[in-house]
C-alpha cells in the first residue's frame, strides 16, 4: 500500500497598513459641534503624530467629547488600536488641559516610557493607559495628577515601585495589575487613599505584607493581590478590612498554610479566590460559622485539599465552586446538590470515585467531573444542566441516555471513558458533542434536522460502522467533524462541502474508499484547515487544482501555546470556546497570538498515485514576502514527478519526501534529470508520529457574570485533550 502524507503552511497575517490623510473637516459631520476649531485642530495634530493607526477619522472623533460652553476637549476615549508609535515628549496632547477623562488603553506605544508630560493634564479624573506596552517606571510627576479618581496602568511592562500614588488622594479605583512592579506595597497606601474601593495589584513581583488602617474607615471592597510573591503576613491585616466584598489571593506563594478562619471576620465577602495556595490541614474540619456566610463564589483550585470541605454545606448563596486540581478522594456528598443557588461546579482532576446520592434535583448548569476515578454508570445529570464534562474517567455502561432528556444540555464531553452501546438518537440537539475514545458501536444516527446547531462532533476511536449520516448537511454551523479510528465504510463526503464553516475533517483509519477527487474541479471546502484522510482506501490522484480553493483568505487565531481557536458557544452563564492543539504538527509559536492561515493535510496510507498538485505549495502572492511557518510531509508514497517549487515546500527537510520512488527535485537528492527508477511496491509504513492521537483537543469555557463582581478568573485545564477556562468576560481573555 502506498502512503502519501502531506501537510502544510502557516502564514502570518500582519495588520493592514493605515494610510493617514490630512484634510480640513466639517465638525458637524463628525459630531464635534461643541468643539472649538483650535481644539479640533489640536486633535488632528495629535492623530498625525503617529505614523499609522487602526482607526479612521470618524471612529477617532467618535471618542471625543467637548464642553458645551467652553468648547474645550474634556474627554478622549480612544482605546483599541488608533495609535501605534511613541507619544512625543512635546505632544499636543499635553496642551489639552481641560481633559478630565483620557482613555488610551489597548493601543501600542511600542515599549516607550510613560510620558511625563501627562502630568500637565492635572484636571484628569479618569486615566486609563492599560495594555499599551509601556515600559520603565511611573514618572514622579504623575503625583501631580491629584484629581484622579480612576487610574488604570494594567497590562504594561512597568517596573519599580509605585509610592507616588499615595499622593493621589482622590483615587477610588487603582489598577496596576499585570506589570513588573516590585518591592513592597507602600505602607500607608490604604491610609492615605481614603476613597479607594478597588485595588488591583495582581500579576506583579510584590513582596512583603500589606498594612491596613486601624480604624474601620476603609471603603475598600475589591482587593486583588493574586500572583505575587508576598512573604510577610498578609492574612492578618486583610482580615481587618471588613468592607471587602471580593478578595483574590490566588497564587501569592506564601510559605505558610492559609487558614480559612482568617476570613471569618469578612462578613460581607461574596467572592474569595485562594487557588494555588496551600490550605491548612484543618480545612476539612472548619465549620460553617468560621467562613464568610454569604460567599457566592469560591475558588480553591490546587490547594492541596484532600477531603471534601464540609463547611460548604452552610453556604446557601454559593453559586460557583472550583475544587479542581486537589486530591479529594471518595464520593461527592449528596448535600452539595441541595445548595439552592449552585450553578457552576468544577471537580476536575481529583480522585473522586462516586456519588453519594442523586444530582437529579440540583440547580447546577455546568458540571465538570473530568479526570477523576469515577466508575460504573454515569449518574443522570441535573435537570438544569447545560454543559456537562466527564471525560477521562472510567465510566462504563450503556449509552448515557439520561443526557437526552436534559432539555438545556447542549455541550457534552464524555470522551476517554468506556461507554458502550450505540450513539444516542438525540445527538442532533447538541452544539458540542465529544464521545472520543469509548466503546460505542452502531451507526451515527441520521438525525440532524435543519435547525441543528451542531458545531463540533467527535466520535473518533470507537467501533462505529455504517456511513456518515447524510443529514449532516443540515448542520450549517458545523466546524469540526472527527470520525477517525472507526469502521465507517463510505465514499469521500464531497456532499459536505455545502457546510461553508467546516474547518476540520478527520476521517482517518476507517474504510473510506473511492476517488479522492471530485468528478471535476477543485475539492472546495473553502474554510477547511485540517484534512486528515490517512489510513483509508481512497484511490485516484489529486488534480492540479485540488487545493486552489484553500486560499488564505481567512485566518485563524493561533495562540502561543500552539492552539488554534475553533469557535465558541455562548449562553447566559458562560461561553465555551474550543481550540485545537497544533503542537503535534511541529508548530512552535514565539508570538503570543497571531492571526494566521494554517492548514494541515494528511493523506498517508491510501492508494493514491500521480503527482503532488501544484496547488498544495501555492502561496498567495500577497503573503509570499511575509514570514510564515510550514510543515509538509509526503514521505513514503508512490508519488512521482517533480516536487512543486515554492517557499512552503523547499523549506522542508528531506525526510518529508523520502520513500517516494518516483519523486524528484529539491529538497531530495534525486535530481529530476537522473535515471528514472521503476516503481516500487511500498509496504504500508507505520509512522511513529502518527500513532496515538491525531488531533489533540482543547476546549475552553468562559464564564461571565455581569454586575458587581468582575475580572475574576478561574483558569483550569481539564485534560491534555480539553482545556476549560472560566474567565470574567468583561475583563477579557488574558491572551
Ligand atoms: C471607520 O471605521 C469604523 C470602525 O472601524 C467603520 O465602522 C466605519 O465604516 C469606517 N468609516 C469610514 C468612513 O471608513
Ligand atoms: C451638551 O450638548 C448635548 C447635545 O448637543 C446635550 O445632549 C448635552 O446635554 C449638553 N450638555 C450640557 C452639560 O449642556
Ligand atoms: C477604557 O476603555 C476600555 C476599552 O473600551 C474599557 O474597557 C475601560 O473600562 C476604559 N477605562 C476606563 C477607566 O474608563
Ligand atoms: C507594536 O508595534 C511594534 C512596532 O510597530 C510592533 O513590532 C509590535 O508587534 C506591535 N505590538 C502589537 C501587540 O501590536
Ligand atoms: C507639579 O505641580 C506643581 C504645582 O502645580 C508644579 O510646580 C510642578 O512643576 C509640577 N511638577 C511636575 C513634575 O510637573
Ligand atoms: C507627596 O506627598 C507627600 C506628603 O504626603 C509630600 O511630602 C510629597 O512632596 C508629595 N510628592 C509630590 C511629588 O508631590
Ligand atoms: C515561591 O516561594 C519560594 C520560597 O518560599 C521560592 O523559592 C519560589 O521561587 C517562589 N516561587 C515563585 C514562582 O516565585
Ligand atoms: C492535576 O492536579 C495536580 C495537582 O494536584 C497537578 O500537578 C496536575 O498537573 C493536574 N493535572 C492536570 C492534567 O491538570
Ligand atoms: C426531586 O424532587 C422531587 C420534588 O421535590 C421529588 O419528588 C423527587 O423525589 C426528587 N428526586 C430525586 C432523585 O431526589
Ligand atoms: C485514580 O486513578 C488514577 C489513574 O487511573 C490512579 O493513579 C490513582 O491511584 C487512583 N486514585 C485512587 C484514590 O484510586
Ligand atoms: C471496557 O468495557 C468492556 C466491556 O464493555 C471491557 O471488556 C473492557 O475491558 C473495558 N475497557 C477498559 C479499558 O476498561
Ligand atoms: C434536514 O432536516 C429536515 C428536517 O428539518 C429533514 O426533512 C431533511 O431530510 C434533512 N436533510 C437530510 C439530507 O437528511
Amino acid at each position: 500500500m502506498s502512503s502519501l502524507r502531506l501537510r502544510f503552511l502557516l502564514v502570518h497575517f500582519l495588520c493592514c497598513a493605515f494610510a493617514s490623510s490630512f484634510i480640513t473637516i466639517n465638525p458637524l459631520v463628525f459630531g464635534l459641534a461643541a468643539c472649538r476649531p483650535d481644539q479640533i485642530q489640536a486633535l488632528l495634530q495629535f492623530k498625525n503624530e503617529f505614523e499609522s493607526g487602526g482607526c479612521n477619522l470618524s471612529s477617532y472623533f467618535h471618542g471625543v467629547t467637548c464642553d458645551n460652553t467652553t468648547g474645550a476637549v474634556t474627554k478622549l476615549h480612544l482605546p483599541n488600536g488608533c495609535f501605534t508609535g511613541m507619544i512625543k515628549a512635546n505632544s499636543i496632547l499635553f496642551e489639552l488641559r481641560q481633559l478630565r477623562h483620557l482613555n488610551l488603553s489597548h493601543n501600542n506605544f511600542t515599549s516607550s516610557p510613560l510620558p511625563s508630560g501627562l502630568s500637565n493634564l492635572n484636571g484628569l479624573e479618569v486615566l486609563s493607559l492599560s495594555s499599551n506596552g509601556f515600559q520603565g517606571q511611573v514618572p514622579s510627576s504623575f503625583s501631580n495628577l491629584t484629581k484622579l479618581s480612576q487610574f488604570d496602568l494594567s497590562h504594561n511592562d512597568l517596573t519599580g515601585g509605585f509610592q507616588l500614588v499615595q499622593n493621589l488622594t482622590k483615587l477610588s479605583t487603582l489598577d496596576l495589575s499585570y506589570n513588573h512592579f516590585s518591592g513592597t506595597i507602600p505602607s500607608s497606601l490604604l491610609l492615605t487613599l481614603p476613597l479607594l474601593s478597588h485595588l488591583d495589584l495582581r500579576g506583579n513581583y510584590l513582596t512583603g505584607s500589606i498594612e491596613v488602617p486601624s480604624s474601620p474607615s476603609s471603603r475598600l471592597e475589591h482587593l486583588f493581590l493574586g500572583h505575587n510573591h508576598f512573604d510577610g503576613q498578609i492574612l492578618e491585616p486583610i482580615s481587618k478590612v471588613t468592607t471587602l466584598k471580593e478578595l483574590v489571593l490566588s497564587f501569592i506563594n506564601v510559605s505558610y498554610h492559609i487558614d480559612l478562619k482568617d476570613f471569618s471576620s469578612l462578613k460581607s465577602l461574596l467572592n474569595l479566590e485562594l487557588s494555588g495556595n496551600i490550605l491548612s490541614a484543618t480545612t476539612s474540619l472548619i465549620s460553617g460559622s468560621d467562613v464568610p456566610p454569604n460567599l457566592y463564589r469560591l475558588m480553591m483550585k490546587s490547594c492541596s485539599i484532600n477531603e471534601f470541605p464540609k463547611f460548604l454545606k452552610t453556604l446557601q448563596n454559593l453559586e460557583r465552586l472550583d475544587l479542581s486540581d486537589n486530591q479529594i478522594k471518595g464520593k461527592v456528598p449528596e448535600w452539595l446538590w441541595s445548595l439552592p443557588r449552585l450553578s457552576i461546579v468544577i471537580l476536575k482532576n481529583n480522585s473522586f470515585n462516586g456519588f453519594d446520592g442523586s444530582l437529579h434535583n440540583s440547580s447546577v448548569t455546568m458540571l465538570d467531573l473530568s479526570l477523576n476515578n469515577f466508575t460504573g454508570s454515569l449518574p443522570p445529570p441535573p435537570l438544569s444542566i447545560k454543559l456537562f464534562l466527564a471525560s477521562r474517567n472510567s465510566f462504563t455502561g450503556d449509552k448515557p441516555l439520561s443526557t437526552c432528556s436534559r432539555r438545556y444540555l447542549d455541550a457534552l464531553d464524555l470522551s476517554y471513558n468506556n461507554f458502550s452501546g450505540s450513539i444516542p438518537q438525540c445527538l442532533g440537539k447538541f452544539k458540542i458533542l465529544n464521545l472520543r475514545k469509548n466503546n460505542l458501536h452502531g451507526i451515527i444516527p441520521n438525525a440532524f434536522s435543519s435547525n441543528s446547531l451542531l458545531q463540533t462532533l467527535d466520535v473518533g476511536y470507537n467501533k462505529i460502522s455504517g456511513q456518515l449520516p447524510r443529514s449532516l448537511v443540515n448542520c450549517s454551523s458545523l466546524r469540526f467533524l472527527s470520525v477517525d479510528h472507526n469502521n465507517i465504510k463510505d465514499l469521500f463526503p464531497f456532499w459536505l462541502k455545502v457546510l461553508l464553516d467546516l474547518q476540520v475533517l478527520t476521517l482517518s483509519s476507517n474504510t473510506f474508499h473511492g476517488p479522492i477527487s471530485p468528478p471535476q474541479g477543485p475539492l472546495g471546502f473553502p474554510e477547511l484547515r485540517i484534512l486528515d484522510l490517512s489510513d483509508n482506501k481512497f484511490t485516484g490522484s489529486l488534480s492540479p487544482d485540488y487545493f486552489v480553493n484553500w486560499s488564505a483568505s481567512s485566518s485563524n487565531k493561533i495562540y502561543g501555546d500552539g492552539e488554534m481557536y475553533m469557535g465558541d458557544y455562548t449562553n447566559d452563564l458562560y461561553s465555551y470556546f474550543y481550540a485545537l492543539d497544533l503542537q503535534y504538527k511541529g508548530l512552535n509559536m514565539e508570538n503570543e497570538m497571531v492571526n494566521t492561515f494554517y492548514a494541515a493535510i494528511d493523506l498517508s496510507a491510501n492508494n493514491l498515485g500521480g503527482h503532488i498538485p501544484e496547488s498544495i505549495g501555492e502561496i498567495p502572492q500577497e503573503l509570499g514576502a511575509l514570514s510564515f511557518l510550514a510543515y509538509i510531509n509526503v514521505s513514503y508514497n508512490q508519488l512521482k514527478g517533480e516536487i512543486p517549487k515554492g517557499t512552503q515546500i523547499s523549506g522542508q527537510p528531506e525526510s518529508s519526501f523520502e520513500g517516494n520512488a518516483g519523486l524528484c527535485g529539491i529538497p531530495l537528492q534525486e535530481s529530476c534529470f537522473g535515471t528514472s527508477e521503476p516503481p516500487t511496491q511500498w509496504e504500508k509504513q507505520v509512522d511513529d508520529e502518527e500513532e496515538g492521537e491525531v488531533l489533540n483537543w482543547r476546549g475552553v469555557a468562559i464564564g461571565y457574570w455581569p454586575g458587581l463582581l468582575f475580572g475574576l478568573a478561574i483558569g483550569y485545564v481539564i485534560a491534555p485533550e480539553w482545556l476549560v477556562l472560566i474567565i470574567g468576560l468583561n475583563k477579557g481573555i488574558n491572551r
